[in-house]
């Protein structure tokens, strides 16, 4: 029996392709996430998943899909939409992305970093709307030096690490947070700083948040943090938005506690056209498109597809989450 595949969205064909020559793979024309009601008429007897970060995968879409499961495969990095533990209890391997997109979203951190440093969107912004009439002004966007200054990243993972090589090219001062200390060496070659949380909070001009969404990190940064921070910080997320209490960074930037913010992820996504985050200038804003390279999609794209091949194959996949489960898995 030809094995059956489904991609739940519309997504770079690359490994899809590779897959289309031995399964029978339905992919959906839609851009956007299937309803619930699709995804579980979809799912039934498949033998894999291929899903994105919208699609809720619980044990309901887990039974709709029937004992033929075999992988849950999420072209993501993170994989908090999928019920890990009740997959590994079925057997049924989870698989993600792996750091592919590290590069990529270390480099829309940085995006962000000069975006507000140097007030790129406010300046864009305002010749768009035909204010400027002067030419040169001494006095005009004036920003602050990213050179030379301190970045503190929170959480030094694959992302982090990936931000502070770039930092080092802007001669900044890397300070780190993280549960696990790096060794002395790997610290010097990074050129990286180990600092207290609070530390980190009261000293960085630009707090870059790095960590994944585990139940530990739920508003890891919240009202007592804010208040930590002192007013030329500039605070960017590009990690999930539920790290940070949304109302609480509203409050911050109200009272001017920091000096603005560059988010990229939200905790409700897309932004609600109410969200009072849309009202700071001192704000830039993004669509979730930390990974949103033509390279880095295509190569997301052969990694979900070959995490399945893999594991279909009888062979070790390239990135598992349920990877302390072993003994479960088959
Ligand atoms: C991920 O992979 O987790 C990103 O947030 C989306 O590409």
């Amino acid at each position: 029996m030809i094995k059956k595949i489904y991609v739940t969205r519309r997504i770079d064909e690359t490994g899809i392709n590779l897959l289309r020559k031995k399964y029978n793979v339905f992919m959906s024309f839609k851009h956007t996430p299937p309803s619930k009601k699709e995804l579980l008429k979809r799912v039934k007897n498949v033998d894999a998943i291929i899903c994105t970060l919208n699609e809720r995968i619980d044990s309901e879409v887990m039974d709709a899909a029937g004992d033929n499961l075999r992988v849950i495969s999420t072209f993501s990095t993170g994989y908090e939409h999928i019920d890990v533990d009740e997959a590994t209890k079925r057997g049924i391997y989870v698989t993600n992305t792996g750091d592919i997109l590290s590069e990529a979203t270390a480099d829309l951190t940085f995006a962000l970093i000069l975006t507000l440093g140097r007030r790129v969107v406010e300046a864009n912004k305002y010749v768009l709307g035909k204010k400027w009439k002067y030419g040169w002004m001494p006095n005009l966007f004036l920003g602050t030096n990213i050179f030379n200054s301190t970045l503190g990243i929170l959480g030094l993972g694959n992302i982090g690490t990936a931000v502070a090589r770039r930092a080092r090219g802007f001669n900044m001062n890397i300070l780190y947070y993280n549960r696990h200390r790096l060794n002395r060496n790997k610290e010097k070659k990074l050129g990286v700083n180990f600092v207290d949380k609070d530390t980190l909070l009261s000293n960085s001009d630009f707090l870059s948040i790095h960590v994944s969404l585990q139940k530990e990190n739920y508003h890891l940064i919240d009202i007592n943090e804010f208040k930590k921070m002192n007013k030329n910080t500039f605070v960017i997320n590009t990690s999930r938005g539920s790290v940070i209490n949304e109302k609480s960074l509203i409050v911050a930037l109200g009272k001017k506690w920091i000096a603005g913010a560059g988010l990229d992820v939200f905790e409700s996504e897309p932004l609600k056209k109410s969200n009072a985050l849309l009202q700071f200038n001192n704000v830039v804003i993004l669509p979730h498109i930390g990974s949103a390279t033509i390279q880095t999609r295509s190569k997301m794209s052969e990694v979900a597809a070959l995490n399945i091949h893999n594991i279909l194959e009888g062979k070790s996949p390239l990135f598992i989450v349920n990877k302390n489960s072993k003994d479960v898995l088959i």
